[in-house]
């Protein structure tokens, strides 16, 4: 030890040993000093049974006879634990080899004393050896003769696994980059613990948690989005036209956006035409006539234990629930027997898909349930394209049905 230490120390020391008395006092006088009053000093006062011994106590109650018995069974017994007979206060009381008998009859009167003893001996132990007694040391197993507690929270920093009290731990403060010292470490008025970038003093809420914070954040609620260039409402990661305010989407993908584009779905009807005959001009398999989609139960997609099933169904002369049991989409836009079947009728020169001019069930049908479930080249078409058929290549076929299948 530095010689400039230790007259720090000493002072500690000193200051502890207060501390140490105030609260062993109180214990003393709310719960040995009845006992003492009501069942020792009979004997163990001067001239009483027991005035030869070492325990001779003053009596009454004022506060100067109350610290002067304090300190005389106090050291009393710090003397009895250095010499090994930590309890021999509380087995004399109980009758052990005691010229009074067993005066501490009461349970509850030989708890107080033990605990009075047991209080005495922690003052007394010092485990970390930094001069403050266990029971007043905020880290016991760490010597810290200097007590510091940054948090106040009883804890000494020496052993705190959080040391400024920000409820994030100095581990993760060193490996985030925040001071383990400092409960604001971006000094933004939140706390570390609580503050979505406790290294940025202009944020510190970050909501919809993409790394950008709230203030700083175009979209706070939307994970997907930070940034809106051309301050059109529409997030630069959705905005197809980032720069363009008129412009955010375009649905044909033809370059021009939808704004400025007379037909959004390319499907040749504008989108006036489309608006006046109440089709979805931003769909291009919806329209009067002429953009059919094998989608045919308007699920936004087409899938083959549905669609696929639906037209093999409808071309072998199936209707009604014989058609659609079964084979409906849980979010089907067209979901009745009639609506299908009445789609699939008005549709029948669409479902030739190989072109043989007939739509029939085991070529037709059977290709688009093969394509729909991901076949290509010969295991698509393989004894599928009828006789005659205007398409009989896998590639002819699988072009024809992806121009008809959304998505695509
Ligand atoms: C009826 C009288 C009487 C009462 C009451 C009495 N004592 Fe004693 N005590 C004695 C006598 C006599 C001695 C001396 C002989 C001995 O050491 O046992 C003594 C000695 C002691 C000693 C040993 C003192 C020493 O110098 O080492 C302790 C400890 C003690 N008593 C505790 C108590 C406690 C605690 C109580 C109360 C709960 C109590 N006594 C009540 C008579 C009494």
């Amino acid at each position: 030890m530095s010689r400039r230490l230790l007259p720090l120390l000493f002072l500690f020391t000193t200051l502890s040993a207060v501390g140490d008395d105030a609260a062993l006092f109180t214990l003393y006088k709310n719960r040995v000093a009845p006992i003492i009053q009501g069942s020792c000093i009979g004997c163990h006062v001067s001239g009483g049974r027991a005035s030869s011994t070492r325990l001779v106590y003053a009596s009454g109650s004022s506060t100067s006879v109350q610290e002067a018995n304090f300190d005389r069974v106090r050291s009393y017994i710090e003397g009895n634990i250095k010499t090994g007979s930590q309890y021999m206060f509380v087995n004399k009381g109980q009758g052990q080899g005691h010229g009074g008998g067993n005066r501490l009859s009461r349970a509850e009167d030989v708890q107080a004393v033990t605990d009075f003893i047991d209080a005495i001996a922690l003052s007394l132990s010092d485990g970390d050896e930094d001069g403050v007694t266990n029971d007043l040391d905020n880290c016991q197993d760490v010597a810290n003769a200097d007590q510091a507690d940054l948090d106040q929270d009883g804890e000494g920093d020496a052993c705190d696994a959080d040391i400024d009290g920000d409820a994030v731990s100095n581990t993760d403060e060193t490996a985030q980059g925040t001071s383990p010292d400092e409960a604001d470490s971006d000094g933004d008025g939140v706390l570390d613990g609580e503050d979505a970038l406790p290294l940025n003093a202009s944020e510190s809420s970050d909501r919809d948690g993409d790394g950008t914070g709230d203030n700083a954040d175009a979209f706070p609620d939307d994970p997907a989005e930070t940034q809106d260039s051309d301050n059109d409402g529409v997030g630069d990661v959705r905005d197809a036209f980032d720069e363009d305010p008129f412009e955010f989407e375009d649905t044909d993908g033809n370059g021009v956006g939808d704004a400025a584009d007379p037909d959004d779905d390319g499907d040749g009807y504008s989108d006036a035409e489309e608006l006046a005959e109440g089709t979805d001009p931003k769909n291009r398999f919806s329209c009067k006539s002429g953009c059919f989609s094998f989608d045919v139960d308007e699920s936004q997609a087409a899938q083959p234990l549905t669609d696929g099933l639906l037209v093999i169904r409808h071309l072998f002369g199936f209707s009604g629930d014989a058609l659609t049991s079964g084979a409906i989409a849980g979010l089907a836009g067209r979901g009745s027997s009639e609506l299908i079947s009445g789609y699939l009728t008005g549709a029948d020169a669409e479902l030739d898909i190989d072109g043989d001019g007939k739509s029939e069930p085991l070529t037709d049908g059977l290709l688009l349930i093969r394509y729909l479930f991901g076949f290509s080249g010969e295991a698509l078409i393989s004894g599928a394209i009828g006789t005659g058929a205007e398409r009989d290549s896998a590639e002819a076929v699988e072009a024809y049905i992806k121009a008809r299948v959304p998505g695509q």
